[in-house]
C-alpha cells in the first residue's frame, strides 16, 4: 500500500483490497444494525471500540453500519468476509459468525491508530472507503504460550488473546504442565497444583516460583477467547516432562518409593511416567477435567523429549513392552501416546502431539513439527501444524544485536525467518498439502519471566506469523515490512512492548538463518 494511505496497511494483508474515494464518518449518532446471527460480532465491535473511541454504537434497525450473515459468501469458508465501506454506509458480511469477527478486527485496523488507545474524546472517527474480500489460506493460525515454566496471570493471557485476535490469529495453545510446574487445577488430584505448582527455585536463583489457575479463571479465558474467535487448546504433557506431576504423586513414576522435587533446572529430565494402569487412570481423570473446562476439539498431549532410560531399567516396563508385543521399551512411547490418544478420540476430541524425527506418534495425532520436517509428517498421514523451531520459536533471539535484552535463547529466529516459508513444505503434493492445517509460533518461558518480556519476544514476530498464516504462498517481504512500519502505530497505540524495528531486526540474512525448514 502507498505510504500516503497508512490506514490501508493491514496485518495480515487481506486477499483483495480496493480503495474507493471518500471516507465514512462514525459519530455519536452512528448505530449498528446486526442481522440475525451477527449479534455477537456487533457486540464485539461495541466492546472493542466503545471504550477507546467514545462511540456508543447502539443497536438499531436503521443503523448505517450493517453486519450480516450471508450464505452467498459460503465460498469464503468459516472465516472469510466481505467489507464494503462507502461514504454513507459500512456493510460487513460473512457466511459464518467467525468471518464477521475477523471483519471487526479489520475495521479496527482501518480506523486511525488512536481509536485503539483509549482516552476517547468527544469526536467523530473516519474510515477510508474500501472494498475488501478476505479469506485465510490456513485454518490453524496459532501461538503456544508456556505458562508452566513461568506462570503468568490471567490478565496477561487475556491481553495475549486480544492482540492475537487483532492479527486474526485463532488458536491459543496453552502449555499448562511441565517438569517445572503444573498450572491446571484438577479437583480429583489437588496435589497437582498444591505440590506440583511450586518449585523451590529456578536455576539456583534461590527464589521460589509458584502459581496455578482456578477453573473459573480458565473458563473465563475460554469465553473471552471465544468471543474473539480464538480457540484455547490446552496441553497436558506426557509421558515425559512430568516431573511436577511425579513430585505430587510419586506412585505415577517408575521407581516405587522415590520422592522427587518439582524440577528446578531446565532441559530434558530423565524421569518419566510409568506404564502401569494407575498412570492411565490418572491421565483419564486429568483429561476428563481438562475437557470439562476446554471445549476445544483439539487436546494436546505433549509427547516430546521422552527419554526411555527409566523404562529400560524397569522390569515392570520391560514386561509391559513384551506384553504389548513391542520390540523393546523404546516402543512404549508410541504405545503410551496411542492409548491416551484413543481415549480422547472416544470422547470425541482430537489428540495433538509434538513431532520429532524418529519418534512416531499414532496417525490419529495432529502433529506440531517442531523437530521433524512437515513433509515427512504429512507423508506419514498426520494432519500437520508447521512449527519448526528455526522458524517459529519466539524464545530464540530476534537479532544478533548486542543490545538484545536478556531472556532470549542463543539460537536466532529473526523476523524474516518467521515470514519466509509457507506452512506447506516444498515438494508437497496435493494430498500432503491438504493435511497442513497451518502454522504456529511457540513461546517457551524458561528464561522469560514477565508479561513485558513475553510481548517483546512475541511482537512483531507474531505479526509476521499472522501474515504468513493468513496469506500463504510466497512471502512478499518488502511489502510486509512496509505494512509493518505503518502497523507499529497501532501497536504503539495499544501500548505493545514490541521489539523496535531496526536495520538488524529487519535484516533478511543473519548467521544461521538460511531459509528455515518448515
Ligand atoms: C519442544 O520444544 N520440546 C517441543
Amino acid at each position: 500500500m502507498p505510504a500516503s494511505r497508512p490506514e490501508l496497511s493491514l496485518v495480515p494483508r487481506p486477499r483483495t483490497l480496493s480503495p474507493r474515494p471518500g471516507r465514512l464518518t462514525l459519530g455519536k449518532g452512528t448505530s449498528v444494525r446486526a442481522l440475525p446471527g451477527a449479534e455477537a460480532a456487533a457486540g464485539l465491535l461495541r466492546t472493542l471500540l466503545g471504550p477507546t473511541t467514545g462511540l456508543p454504537l447502539p443497536p438499531s434497525s436503521e443503523g448505517r453500519v450493517v453486519l450480516a450473515l450471508d450464505p452467498q459468501l459460503g465460498g469464503l469458508g468459516d472465516e472469510g468476509y466481505g467489507l464494503t465501506i462507502g461514504p454513507e454506509t459500512l456493510l460487513l458480511r460473512a457466511a459464518r459468525p467467525d468471518g464477521l469477527l475477523r471483519g471487526v478486527q479489520t475495521i479496527r485496523q482501518l480506523l486511525p491508530p488512536d481509536a485503539l488507545s483509549g482516552g476517547a474524546s468527544d469526536r467523530s472517527w473516519e474510515l477510508p472507503c474500501v472494498e475488501i474480500s478476505d479469506v485465510p489460506r490456513y485454518r490453524w493460525r496459532g501461538t503456544m504460550l508456556d505458562v508452566a515454566r513461568h506462570f503468568q496471570p490471567v490478565s496477561c493471557l487475556r491481553r495475549y488473546v486480544d492482540l492475537m485476535a487483532l492479527h486474526k490469529l485463532n488458536v491459543l495453545h496453552l502449555h499448562l504442565t511441565d517438569d517445572q510446574g503444573w498450572r491446571m487445577p484438577v479437583d480429583a488430584l489437588p496435589r497437582l497444583t498444591s505440590v506440583g505448582g511450586h518449585r523451590a527455585q529456578s536455576l539456583s536463583d534461590g527464589v521460589p516460583h509458584a502459581g496455578a489457575y482456578t477453573k473459573a479463571e480458565l473458563r473465563d479465558l475460554v469465553r473471552h477467547a471465544r468471543e474473539r474467535g480464538v480457540t484455547v487448546v490446552p496441553e497436558i504433557e506426557m509421558p515425559g516432562h512430568v516431573r511436577a506431576a511425579l513430585a505430587a504423586y510419586p506412585a505415577l513414576g517408575n521407581r516405587p518409593g522415590r520422592q522427587l522435587d518439582v524440577w528446578t533446572r531446565w532441559g530434558v529430565c530423565d524421569t518419566v511416567f510409568g506404564v502401569h494402569e494407575e498412570v492411565f487412570d490418572f491421565c483419564r481423570t486429568v483429561l476428563q477435567e481438562v475437557m470439562d473446562v476446554f471445549p476445544s476439539p483439539y487436546i494436546h498431549l505433549g509427547g516430546d523429549e521422552c527419554p526411555t532410560g527409566e523404562w529400560e531399567d524397569s522390569p515392570a516396563a520391560r514386561d509391559r513392552a513384551a506384553a504389548a508385543g513391542l520390540s523393546g521399551p523404546g516402543g512404549l512411547h508410541g504405545w503410551f501416546m496411542g492409548r491416551v490418544g484413543s481415549f480422547l478420540v472416544e470422547q470425541g476430541r482430537r489428540p495433538v502431539g509434538w513431532a520429532e524425527t524418529g519418534g512416531e506418534l499414532p496417525p490419529e495425532f495432529t502433529v506440531m513439527t517442531w523437530r521433524d520436517p512437515a513433509l515427512a509428517a504429512a507423508r506419514r498421514g498426520h494432519q500437520v501444524v508447521a512449527a519448526h523451531h528455526r522458524a517459529t520459536y519466539l524464545d530464540y533471539a530476534q537479532s544478533t544485536d548486542p543490545d538484545e535484552p536478556p531472556g532470549q535463547r542463543g539460537a536466532l529466529v529473526p523476523l524474516h525467518a518467521v515470514h519466509a516459508g509457507d506452512p506447506v513444505p516444498r515438494g508437497a503434493g496435493p494430498e500432503e498439502a491438504s493435511r497442513v492445517l497451518g502454522t504456529q509460533a511457540q513461546l517457551w518461558t524458561e528464561y522469560v519471566r514477565t508479561p513485558e518480556q513475553i510481548e517483546y519476544l512475541a511482537y512483531p514476530r507474531l505479526c509476521a506469523l499472522a501474515d504468513r498464516a493468513w496469506s500463504g504462498g510466497r512471502s512478499d517481504w518488502p511489502g510486509f515490512v512496509e505494512r509493518l512500519r505503518d502497523h507499529t502505530a497501532r501497536l504503539d497505540a495499544l501500548g505493545v512492548r514490541y521489539r523496535p524495528l531496526t536495520t538488524r531486526s529487519l535484516a533478511t540474512a543473519s548467521a544461521g538463518t538460511a531459509r528455515p525448514p518448515r
